[in-house]
């Protein structure tokens, strides 16, 4: 099923979608482990900077691989795409859904750019996300957040014809200092004012009962990141101060574990 038709679905059934990043084989096998054993539809995320660690045609090539051999339901997403020659690129290349990250830009020029993202996706038949409002991104000061203006939100949903929308309603990239307080009359504000599936970003750190909260106001893709970089590095970390294995094979798959257990956890949240 393409991606814009499984948001609807879920959206229709008051779910999510988990949407992971993986930054290299282990983490993309810890994901595809939970996913399988839950037997829960995935989104598997790359960023700009994934993307130049792997290499395009290997990541994509590898998480499509992957979804056959675990024989999950999945799709291949661009994450944070900051420019409309990445998302082509991307789709090209065989993603299954680009994002189009132009929350930097003016509400005019975010929606230009993403009509662009939206019309070259077409020919593709691929999902299109784009952001309103800013959500911070990882080493960025959380103050800058803006969050999305429902008006905005309306105005952008259909001018653009974007699929799906990430919204900020108080979520930021990476850790937190102390809890989170999300938005949830803005967001169902925003719900209200548009069909269009919404997305959280920002989900590491997020309690598990905001999350549920946020979901049945209207979130359909939940994004997790730093925790599954942070579970994986630890992890390792603690393996390797305390032996002198020098076998990977036999070094990485705790840490693919801890991976496993954590995404199991964010899965079962949106279910
Ligand atoms: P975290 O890294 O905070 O989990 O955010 C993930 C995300 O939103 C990716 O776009």
């Amino acid at each position: 099923m393409l991606l814009k038709d499984k948001l609807i679905e879920v959206q229709g059934e008051g779910k999510a979608i988990l949407a992971t990043n993986f930054y290299n084989f282990e983490t993309l096998k810890g994901v595809l482990q939970a996913a399988a054993t839950l037997n829960s539809p995935i989104i598997l995320q790359l960023t700009q900077s994934s993307i130049d660690y792997m290499g395009l045609e290997n990541a994509v090539g590898m998480a499509q691989t992957g979804l056959k051999y675990f024989n999950v339901e999945g799709w291949v997403h661009l994450d944070h795409g900051g420019s409309v020659e990445l998302a082509e690129q991307c789709l090209k290349a065989g993603f299954d859904s680009v994002m189009f990250d132009g929350s930097e830009l003016s509400l005019e020029e975010n929606i230009e750019k993403t009509k662009r993202v939206v019309k070259l996706a077409k020919n593709y038949s691929a999902n299109v996300e784009a952001e309103l409002g800013y959500i911070a991104k990882l080493g960025q000061s959380k103050e800058k957040v803006f969050f999305t203006e429902v008006a905005d939100a309306k105005i952008f949903a259909k001018e653009t014809g974007v699929n799906a929308l990430a919204v900020a309603i108080g979520t930021a990239h990476g850790f937190y200092k102390s809890e989170p307080k999300l938005d949830f009359v803005r967001l169902e504000e925003i719900k209200n004012a548009t069909s269009v599936p919404l997305v959280l970003h920002g989900g590491s750190g997020v309690p598990g009962e905001s999350v549920r909260k946020a979901v049945s106001l209207g979130i359909c893709k939940l994004n997790v990141a730093t925790e599954i970089k942070n579970i994986f590095m630890q992890t390792l970390k603690e393996l390797l101060s305390q032996n002198t294995e020098i076998d990977l094979r036999k070094v990485f798959p705790p840490a693919t574990e801890a991976v496993a257990k954590l995404v199991q956890d964010k899965l079962l949240l949106v279910k």
